[in-house]
């Protein structure tokens, strides 16, 4: 098991997705539907920040080491399949919200109704990506 200060990287990684939900649903809850943007903004850049680690430094590296252990069985490496492949489509739909907000100066509100269903979208495959990763830290380090 992996280390650092003695903690297993695991462990770390796990808690910091924690506090990355969080984040992300006080900023949607607290920022984006009552309207304070600085707070949604400050909300994502803290989330895209950590979250480009974790995955980045730690889940992408982690996934290549495991490529042909899980194809061996796809059948029952499911969870971690689909938890790489959401994971991987709720990252992309991010990135993409981002640019098309960067690309248009100030918070328009016909972009804002017209993106709303993608970041619903983002949202909901962020959800299914965390709970299959708690899922597959549990039966890795708890379960068995
Ligand atoms: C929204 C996107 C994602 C979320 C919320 C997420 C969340 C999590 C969580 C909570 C864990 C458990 C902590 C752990 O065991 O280290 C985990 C583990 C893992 N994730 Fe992700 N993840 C995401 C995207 C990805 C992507 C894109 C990949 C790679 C293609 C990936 C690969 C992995 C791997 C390999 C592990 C197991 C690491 C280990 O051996 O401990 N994840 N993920």
């Amino acid at each position: 098991m992996q280390q650092i200060f003695g903690i297993p990287i695991s462990y770390i990684v796990l808690i910091l997705e924690v506090i990355v939900l969080i984040v992300l649903v006080v900023g949607w809850t607290y920022g984006a539907r009552r309207k304070d943007f600085n707070l949604h903004h400050k909300a994502v850049y803290f989330v895209v920040l950590v979250h480009m680690l974790t995955v980045g430094v730690w889940m992408i590296p982690r996934a290549l080491e495991r490529l042909s252990l899980m194809l061996a069985n796809p059948i029952m490496n499911w969870y971690q399949i689909v938890h790489d492949i959401v994971g991987i489509l709720a990252i992309g739909l991010g990135v993409l919200l981002v640019v098309i907000f960067l690309a248009r100066s100030g918070m328009p509100v016909k972009l804002l109704k017209q993106t709303r269903p993608l970041m619903f979208l983002t949202l909901g495959t962020w959800i299914i990506a965390f709970v299959l990763g708690v899922y597959w830290f549990l039966l890795a380090w708890v379960l068995i």
